[in-house]
C-alpha cells in the first residue's frame, strides 16, 4: 500500500536499513526524501537508483546547526514531510528540528539500550563479552540514543562469534525491525 503518508529518512553512510525501509513492499508511507550530510555517501546512489529525491548537505558550509536545520525544516515541510526516520545519521538533532517534528523523529541503534549508547555499539557489546546484545528503536529527544524506547529485540552473542558475524546477524534484525515498527507506528495514528 502507497499511503499518503510522507516520510523522510536521515541517513550518513551506507544505507543498508534505508535500503531495507525502502524495499519493503507493505510499507504504510511513501518515503518522498532522503536527507544525507555527507556527500558522497553510498546511500544518495541507492535512493537515486529508486527515484527519491536527495537532499545533501554539507554541514562544514553553514554557520550553525540552527542554521542548517531551518532550511532542513523548510524542505521537509515543502515536501509534507510528517515523520523522520534515521537510519544511520551521525549527527546530532539540534533543538530546532527536534521542535519542529516533536514525537516524531524516531532512531535504530544496535544495541539494547540503555546499554553501549553511541558509536561502535556492536564492537562494545562484542569486547565486553556479554551474551546478548540486540537492536533498539526509539524516539530521538535531546541525548545521545537516550529517548523513550519504542521496541526491541535481543540478538544472542556466541562464543564462536566473530565481530563480522554478530555485525551480520544485527543488521538482519535491524533490517526486518526497522519497517515493521515504522509500519506500527503509522498504522497506530490511523
Ligand atoms: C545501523 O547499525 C544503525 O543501527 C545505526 O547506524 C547503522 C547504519 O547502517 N544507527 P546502514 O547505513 O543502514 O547500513
Amino acid at each position: 500500500m502507497k499511503a499518503s503518508i510522507k516520510v523522510c529518512v536521515f541517513a550518513s553512510g551506507t544505507g543498508s536499513n534505508f535500503q531495507a525501509i525502502m524495499e519493503t513492499e507493505s510499507l504504510a508511507c511513501e518515503i518522498v526524501l532522503l536527507v544525507c550530510d555527507r556527500p558522497g555517501a553510498p546511500v544518495i546512489d541507492k535512493a537515486k537508483q529508486k527515484q527519491i529525491p536527495v537532499h545533501v548537505f554539507d554541514p562544514t558550509s553553514y554557520p550553525s546547526k540552527q542554521a542548517y536545520e531551518e532550511e532542513l525544516i523548510t524542505v521537509l515541510r515543502e515536501r509534507e514531510v510528517t515523520w523522520i526516520f534515521l537510519a544511520g545519521y551521525m549527527r546530532i538533532i539540534g533543538a530546532h528540528l527536534l521542535q519542529a517534528y516533536h514525537g516524531r523523529i524516531v532512531n535504530i541503534h544496535p544495541s539494547l539500550l540503555p546499554k553501549f549508547p553511541g558509536k561502535d555499539a556492536i564492537e562494545k557489546a562484542y569486547r565486553v563479552k556479554v551474551n546478548k546484545t540486540g537492536v533498539t528503536v526509539h524516539y530521538i529527544d535531546e541525548g545521545i540514543d537516550t529517548g523513550p524506547i519504542i521496541a526491541q529485540q535481543e540478538v544472542k552473542i556466541y562464543p564462536t562469534d566473530s565481530l563480522k558475524t554478530l555485525t551480520n546477524r544485527i543488521q538482519k534484525v535491524e533490517h526486518q525491525l526497522y519497517p515493521k515498527v515504522i509500519n506500527q507506528l503509522i498504522q497506530n495514528e490511523g
